[in-house]
């Protein structure tokens, strides 16, 4: 059955428990900056893992991004330093050489917690009174040994949201996607566990592009955390020549599912091929059609294919300069044209 999403009327009222795993990443600090802003989630830690750069890398950055927007203490936890089976490969061709393209954004005084990722995800999510949303934005290394070492606690995950994947073509290879493509054994693992998953690919991922003019109302605000977004945009316009919010539209859309058109498919991983490696191939076939040996997997997950780009940038745009929030409401026509766009990340 194919959704849109709708509003509860709860969050508003209780904002949503999330963890973010990242490899910070100019589109990963977007989305360090909206949930930390964001009324409607509660930001609980942030682990870090190998992916646009070195894990080590992707810690500082991390802190380093916490620091300018001047946040709250936060767990920032170090994980895994490669993929489970593959060597590792960098998207620095995309983030610049430190991964958050070289700009001039201070050094932190922050120290990332002592805890492996693993144990930080492991520890909030068996103690927390509230089902926790993981929203992975990175390779899936972390999240994929958080559920071989603690099956029972991964299993209490309210959900996940991942920006992974695609249904429609790739930007690492022609048919694969980045995050996907770094840890294919991860995704795999993390797509059969049967948790709620919410696949936030490709299909979406290039559909909120933001517009010059919410660029400098970003870049001149005096708060800190819209100048960083604002700085950050900027240089993905001047690398690529246009700017989405990347991942941070994964975490927008997990604070508020108006906007994203979804349906459930089994999802399953190229583990293998010689041009495939790391696809993800989404069956679209209807029940009917889908006999168990060839099914792409036994679990089904929500596949965003339908997007309101302008839903979502505003939402971002308006929860960054601090401005209610409930006043963005989806615009009338969701534009759901799928983008191939590969060097736009
Ligand atoms: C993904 O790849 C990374 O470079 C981005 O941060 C995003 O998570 C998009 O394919
Ligand atoms: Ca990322």
């Amino acid at each position: 059955m194919t959704t849109t999403g709708s509003s509860t009327g709860t969050e508003e009222h209780q904002a949503q428990d999330v963890i973010l795993d990242v490899d910070t990443g100019c589109d990963d600090a977007l989305a360090v900056l909206y949930a930390l802003r964001s009324p409607r989630l509660n930001l609980r830690a942030i682990t870090c893992v190998n992916g646009n750069v070195d894990v080590d890398t992707v810690v500082c950055n991390t802190l380093r991004v916490l620091d300018a927007a001047g946040a709250p203490h936060l767990p920032v936890a170090r994980g895994a330093a490669r993929p489970l089976v593959e060597p590792p490969h960098d998207a620095r061709h995309v983030h610049g050489t430190d991964g958050l393209g070289d700009l001039p954004i201070p050094g932190s005084t922050r120290t990332a917690d002592p805890r492996h990722a693993v144990e930080l995800m492991r520890d909030i999510v068996a103690t927390s009174p509230r089902p926790v949303t993981l929203i992975l934005l990175a390779p899936q290394t972390n999240a994929a040994l958080f559920a071989r070492m603690y099956p029972e606690v991964f299993a209490r995950l309210g959900r996940i949201v991942m920006m992974a994947g695609s249904g429609c073509g790739g930007n690492a290879t022609p048919t694969a996607e980045f995050n996907v493509h770094a840890d294919p054994e991860a995704a795999h693992i993390v797509l059969n566990t049967r948790v709620p998953t919410l696949m936030y690919g490709l299909d979406v991922y290039y559909q909120t592009q933001v517009d010059p003019g919410t660029v400098e109302a970003l870049r001149t605000s005096h708060l800190p955390t819209a100048q960083l977004a604002g700085l950050l945009l900027h240089e993905r316009y001047r690398r690529a020549g246009r700017a989405s919010l990347g991942d941070a539209g994964a975490v927008a859309a997990a604070s508020d599912p108006r906007g994203l058109t979804t349906t459930p498919f089994p999802v399953g991983v190229e583990l293998s091929g010689t041009w495939c490696r790391g696809t993800t191939v989404v069956d679209r076939r209807g029940p009917g059609r889908r006999d168990a040996a060839s099914s792409t997997s036994p679990s089904t997950v929500e596949v965003a294919h339908g997007i309101d780009g302008p839903h979502y940038t505003a939402l971002f745009r308006d929860t960054l300069l601090g401005q209610p929030v409930h006043a963005a409401a989806p615009s009338k026509r969701p534009r759901s044209e799928p983008v191939h766009g590969g060097s736009a990340r």
